[in-house]
């Protein structure tokens, strides 16, 4: 071929490759991956945090709360980082008016936190028993919020399902999941719906499914490798409509709410834009994480792609139907067209490939869909093992949702990035960096026509997480967890989100430019204020330990010379 043929095949090919991923308004080849946009939201575009109940309340068995799956899953040894628990954690439930200071002092316009469905009803049966000290704790918290001029979003489900549930049903491997779980909402929308406009019903439901029934590193820790999944996700998803029917019919006229859901996803690019099998692997990639709950929930049904793969290896294992469960036309229809808004929760992207796993080597969710993921070496990974800084992939990201399902309206309900350091670090400059980048990647989609109303810094404080315990750290805060009290000092990054909220994004070079600096000068002196920590605990040491000893010492010393004295002069 002569160059000019290949270099206009290699174009065509790279067109025919974004058609098929991107949306069809959205043409990212013409646009610079790392330039960056100045310009600011729109007006009324609502700045928050986040946080949920098992990562930062702590009292996890006071006043009356009955006990969690994560309760009984980080009793177990060996389960979590450390043996650490979420026993203590933020000691939240007993700060709420500490912690509304901090929101107000950023000006954040929303906080995202969870309700613990065992916190208010123990035994996690509505008819049961409802915890009216657990309710209290809630209503404060919300009241404090709007007192405080801060919108609360609600999450009814971060995980925590009653221990009794898993015990006596299986969790969310039975299909009585749906009616407890719409009781416990109904309770939420009759006790806090006054005052609660934006709920959400799940969060990411991938990691509850998948990690909860299937790998088993997260509670229950059930391992039903290529099925538990599935059918967990399956009774999630009834759960999500019934809930927003629920809340459509019954309660939206006279509290005029929205409800929707949030879910996880990073993206999926292909290793190889030119190559249609790692173009379909990444929209795969995609597909079965995002699209398992969302298709559904705009279209009615899962995805084609993972009907077509689970279908087929289902069939090549001998098996008589499809391990991914069904949704008859009546369910179809119930569940189409259940999300108000949607969340989204992101971190990371991933270069995708094709890959085929053989089907007669045991099934798994990851088997199923044949590719393999791989990262870039020179993506910048400061904190947790799978979270690298790809900030051009979250643009990727919304216009992906904008295109797939009608251009929804968007929260994202978390971004953010954590450090392994187990020592202080409050000069969190790779955060400040991450947050400036992502921002601005979630500011050229609005200006690409995505609806995203609303951005959840994740998270406001340091907290447990899940089964990495507390070494991997996401808060905007630093949370000194070996102090009774946990104590929160402020990072360099609250600063600086300070800043992007008060511009409502990032105005001009000549202003932004400056913000990291800063926000550095003020964590230098609180980091001298932490770090003076070991010496304080050395201090005590000196006086708790080594000047009794030295004194009782410097007594019986004493006491001995007198003896030998008086024992000479007698
Ligand atoms: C998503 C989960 O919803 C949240 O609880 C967790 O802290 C973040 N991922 C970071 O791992």
């Amino acid at each position: 071929m002569e160059p000019h043929a290949t270099t206009l095949r290699a174009v065509h090919l790279l067109v025919m490759a974004l058609t098929v991923i991107a949306s069809d308004d959205f043409d990212w080849t013409k646009t610079d991956k790392g330039a960056f946009y100045f310009g600011t939201f729109p007006a009324g575009f609502s700045w928050g945090a986040g946080s949920s109940a098992y990562q930062t309340e702590g009292a996890w068995d006071k006043d009356g709360k009955g006990m969690s799956i994560w309760d009984a899953f980080a009793h177990k040894r060996g389960k979590i980082f450390f043996n650490d628990t979420g026993d203590s954690s933020c000691e939240g439930y007993y700060k709420v008016k500490d912690d509304i200071a901090l929101m107000k002092d950023m000006k954040l316009n929303h906080y995202r936190f969870s309700i613990s469905w065992p916190r208010i009803l123990p035994n996690g049966v509505r008819s049961h028993h409802i915890n009216e000290k657990g309710i209290q704790y809630y209503d404060d918290l919300i009241n404090e919020l709007l007192e405080n001029r801060i919108t609360p979003i609600v999450t009814l489900y971060h995980w925590d399902l009653p221990q009794v549930l898993e015990e006596k049903y299986g969790g969310w491997q039975n299909v009585s999941m749906v009616s407890y779980f719409n009781d416990f909402a109904n309770l939420c929308f009759e006790r806090f719906g006054n005052r609660v406009k934006y709920w959400i019903t799940f969060n990411n439901p991938w990691s509850a499914a998948v990690e909860g029934y299937e790998t088993g590193e997260h509670a229950p820790g059930l391992k039903l490798r290529g099925s538990g999944a599935y059918k967990a996700a399956h009774h999630m998803i009834k759960a999500h409509a019934k809930v927003w029917h629920t809340y459509d019919t019954q309660w939206r006229n006279k509290q005029k709410g929205l409800i929707g859901i949030s879910l996880l996803a990073d993206w999926g690019e292909p290793v190889d834009i030119t190559n249609q099998k790692d173009i379909e692997a990444a929209e795969r990639y995609v597909q079965f994480s995002l699209g398992w709950f969302a298709t559904p929930l705009f279209n009615g049904d899962y995805p084609q792609v993972m009907k077509d793969y689970i279908g087929r290896k289902s069939a090549q294992q001998g098996m008589g139907a499809s391990r991914l469960p069904t949704f008859t036309p009546q369910e179809k229809s119930y569940i189409r067209g259940t999300c108000d808004f949607l969340g989204v929760g992101h971190f990371t992207t991933r270069y995708v490939t094709q890959k085929n796993f053989p089907s007669n080597r045991g099934s798994s969710y990851f088997t199923d869909r044949d590719l393999a993921e791989l990262v870039d070496p020179r993506w910048p990974d400061p904190g947790s093992e799978w979270l690298y800084s790809v900030p051009w992939g979250f643009r990727r990201l919304l216009n992906f949702v904008k295109s797939q399902y009608g251009n929804p309206m968007i929260y994202v309900t978390e971004n953010g990035v954590s450090e392994k350091t187990t020592c202080t670090e409050l000069c969190d400059d790779w955060r400040m960096q991450y947050f400036r980048e992502y921002i601005n990647e979630m500011l050229k989609a609005i200006k690409d026509g995505v609806d995203v109303k609303g951005y959840t810094a994740w998270s406001l404080l340091d907290k447990f997480e899940w089964d990495e315990g507390f070494s991997e750290r996401f808060g905007l805060y630093y949370v000194d967890f070996r102090s009774k009290d946990k104590p929160r000092y402020p990072k360099a990054s609250v600063d600086y989100y300070k800043r992007i909220i008060s511009s409502n994004g990032f105005p001009n070079q000549r202003e932004v430019e400056n913000w990291k600096r800063r926000a550095t000068e003020t964590c230098s002196s609180s980091n001298q204020l932490l770090a003076a920590d070991p010496l304080t605990s050395h201090m005590e040491m000196v006086t708790e330990i080594v000047v009794p000893t030295v004194c009782t010492l410097c007594i019986l010393l004493s006491a001995i010379f007198l003896m030998f004295l008086l024992r000479g002069r007698l």
